[in-house]
């Protein structure tokens, strides 16, 4: 008998919000008598200190991040120099709040003004800085789920954990665009997709901005790093991106651009330079761009030493005396001087010269002010005390599996997977027994911790397969075994699950020469594949290296990314066949060194890929009707047209499926990409259920994109519109 379809509406879960913050975190907002009788009473020296910010490291008894205040330099920080500002220190929770109490009470009894600190923290994938933290998938595994309710409550979370430690400001989301395959930094984005990167970005600011139980005690974000940092010609950290000012705008703007309409509150610089000037001296780039064109009216705050590396790195100006000053012209509130005075010495120079005006100070200090006071840092500067944190822990723990299992992507399957329960399975490669792999960079430490300090109630990957599968025999080989007996090893086992990638790494420790694996993973690599076997090539990696040889080998291809604390039960849930695989690549995996395009390119120049953009497969299957238009023809630029597709589980099992819209674009003066995403969701369907998806289609909205001033143009002509395997033409007169 015919089975019934039953049809289903699936509301799109992203509808980009725009024009409205969810939590009015205007500066404007705070505490005005108190704001204005502290600018009336401050002297110019207190005013400086507000403006800076220095490294826990430089208070700390140990000169590192750990949590315990050497006093006299605490003293010295906020008493003689009034600093405003810490940030990046490690410890438990019970360190930190004992840290955070001592260091306001530092602040609002021996300070002249009693002016509570602000207290930043780099949580860039959960709680990564507090020894009990819930540890996430990092970005560019949660933007491979496309399911941007899902990030909301990771960064819910990650607040949560944030706040109980007393910290009011995490220094994320990283809104930068990862189009560039190299660049180490790739694992902090949200993926090479300006859309995703927007749609994702926003939904992280409200979920740490709104959505925490801490509130209404507040916590901000802070978007970062502005502009172009991510696509620097060599692939290496820092060093300089050349971007023609409209593809600023058509990729680079819009994940800040949305991130401001949601309210954050902070943006953080890039320390790199683009075309040819350093981002932190750019007054095209900070003034114009940043506060003139997007209107933000935030905290603009530095990166690391950055006025110091105006001279030494980029070699901008002569002396930092001139780089402080290029700087507050640009727009720089707080300067994350780190470990050193100079910058308070230098701007009062250069106030005291007449070179910076008291005014452009007090333009600072009092956002500064203000934004402490939104966060009610005046009200109690203190962590919560007698909470029963911990008991939300298993909450955010699941959280953390869900994540994790939405974010990997099945890349090939010839029919291995889902596993069978009573297999040999030999488990093997850089991974199979280690828990830093999965957890990555900014893991309890800048470039990841040792495996003894990974957290405790975590599995490794060869742990969590002998949990899943109670009944088969799992073991692991490992290539230090000895070549005769790895390889005896293997050949008994009925499949290999072989894990390659990458170590852990942050920012310029991550640089790499070549796409390619290294020498060790590739002959290991190429040894299990001789052996005939059935190989489950499993990726561990902050970028997509390359595997084109060995992924036509295998059987089966998983990208797990840095999947985090839970990665190594989400994956084995998966290999199992528990989970569904649901992530999509959002990313384009490259197919050779040599080129290596997002999947935007323009016309003249097709990628070519191993695994496209969007791509990932499921155990069960889905189909699709053709889409639906209510009208072809737009009567203006406002007008609707409504674009239907039905998307069926045909498949035997439930599974989601991530729905993506793309347009292109009629010939014009400015040449277009290929195609460009213009909205996405997720569907979850069971077997025979069939779900209607809408895209209200807004030419205003979906068709425009800026020149190279930024300036929106519509052109009139013929678009196209495809979702799935298929397109319709749309017409604007
Ligand atoms: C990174 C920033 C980070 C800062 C403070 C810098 O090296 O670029 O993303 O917020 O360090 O830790």
């Amino acid at each position: 008998m015919k089975k019934l379809l039953r049809i289903i509406p699936i509301f799109l879960t992203v509808i980009l919000i725009s024009g409205t913050p969810e939590k009015d975190f205007s500066l404007e907002k705070s505490n005005n008598n108190l704001i204005q009788n502290l600018m009336a009473q401050m002297s110019l020296d207190e005013k400086i200190g507000q403006m800076t910010m220095m490294c826990i490291s430089s208070i700390s008894a140990n000169g590192d991040k750990t949590l315990f205040i050497h006093p006299d330099s605490a003293l010295k920080a906020i008493v003689k120099y009034n600093v405003g500002s810490f940030i990046s220190g490690f410890g438990t929770m019970a360190e930190w709040k004992d840290f955070v109490t001592k260091l306001q009470k530092m602040a609002v009894t021996q300070s002249r003004h009693k002016i509570p600190l602000l207290i930043g923290i780099d949580h860039v994938h959960g709680a990564n800085y507090i020894k009990e933290g819930t540890i996430l998938p990092h970005n560019l595994n949660l933007s491979c789920s496309f399911d941007t309710s899902l990030v909301r409550k990771c960064a819910a979370l990650t607040a949560d954990e944030t706040l109980e430690a007393g910290i009011r400001w995490n220094l994320a989301p990283v809104l930068d665009l990862g189009k560039n395959a190299y660049w180490p930094r790739l694992y902090e984005t949200f993926g090479e997709d300006p859309f995703v990167c927007a749609a994702f970005g926003a939904a992280y600011v409200s979920g740490i901005q709104t959505d925490s139980k801490g509130m209404p005690s507040g916590i901000a974000a802070c978007g970062k790093h502005f502009i172009g940092y991510s696509d620097p010609k060599s692939g290496w950290d820092r060093t300089l991106a050349e971007i023609p000012d409209q593809l600023m705008y058509e990729l680079f703007v819009p994940p800040f651009r949305e991130a401001i309409n949601r309210g954050i509150s902070s943006i953080m610089l890039n320390s790199g330079e683009v075309n040819g000037v350093p981002v932190h001296a750019s007054l095209e780039l900070v003034n114009d761009l940043l506060k003139g064109y997007l209107n933000f009216k935030g905290i603009v705050v530095s990166d690391i030493k950055d006025i110091q590396k105006i001279v030494s790195m980029h070699r901008f100006a002569v002396d930092e005396k001139e780089a402080t000053l290029l700087a507050i012209n640009a727009g720089l509130d707080i300067s994350m001087a780190c470990n050193s005075y100079d910058f308070i010495r230098y701007i009062k120079e250069l106030v005291q010269e007449g070179k910076i005006s008291e005014q452009r100070i007090n333009m600072s200090v009092e956002k500064i002010l203000r934004f402490k006071s939104s966060l009610g840092l005046f009200n109690d500067p203190y962590p919560a005390k007698n909470t029963n944190w911990n008991t939300e822990t298993e909450n955010h723990r699941t959280i953390a599996l869900l994540a994790a299992e939405n974010s990997i992507v099945l890349l090939k399957n010839d029919g291995i997977l889902p596993l069978n329960n009573k297999a040999n399975i030999a488990v093997t490669g850089i991974a199979a027994n280690s828990k830093l792999h999965l957890t990555g960079g900014w893991t309890f430490d800048w470039n990841g911790a040792p495996e003894e300090r990974q957290p405790k109630d975590m599995v490794t990957i060869l742990d969590a397969l002998k949990q899943e599968f109670k009944q088969a025999n799992i073991y692991e080989v490992s290539s230090s075994q000895g070549e005769h007996e790895s390889v005896k090893l293997l050949n008994e086992a009925d499949v290999i699950i072989l894990t390659a990638g990458e170590k852990p790494y942050s920012e310029f420790k991550g640089n790499i020469n070549d796409l390619a694996l290294d020498e060790a993973q590739d002959k290991w690599i190429k040894k299990v594949l001789s052996l005939g076997k059935p190989v489950i090539l499993t990726l561990i990696e902050g970028r997509p290296r390359l595997i084109t040889s060995y992924a036509e080998k295998a059987s089966a291809v998983v990208f797990a990314g840095l999947p985090g604390m839970k990665g190594a039960e989400a994956l084995s849930g998966i290999l199992s066949g528990r989970v569904n695989p649901s992530g999509h690549l959002s990313f384009s995996y490259p197919l050779a060194a040599g080129h290596v395009a997002p999947y935007y390119q323009k016309f003249s120049d097709t990628p070519t890929v191993l695994y496209p953009f969007g791509y990932g497969l499921s155990y069960t299957q889905f189909g699709s009707s053709e889409i639906q238009l209510s009208d072809s023809i737009f009567r203006s630029s406002t007008d609707t047209i409504n674009a239907n597709i039905k998307i069926s589980n045909i498949g035997s099992r439930e599974g989601k499926d991530a729905v993506l819209w793309y347009i292109s674009y009629p010939n014009g003066k400015i040449t277009r990409p290929q195609k460009i995403l213009r909205q996405f969701s997720k569907v979850e369907l069971k077997p025979g259920e069939t779900g209607l998806l809408t895209f209200k289609i807004i030419p205003e909205q979906h068709f425009s994109y800026p020149d190279k001033t930024g300036k929106i143009i519509l052109q009139r002509g013929n678009y196209k519109l495809f979702c799935e395997n298929h397109s319709v033409n749309l017409y604007f007169p």
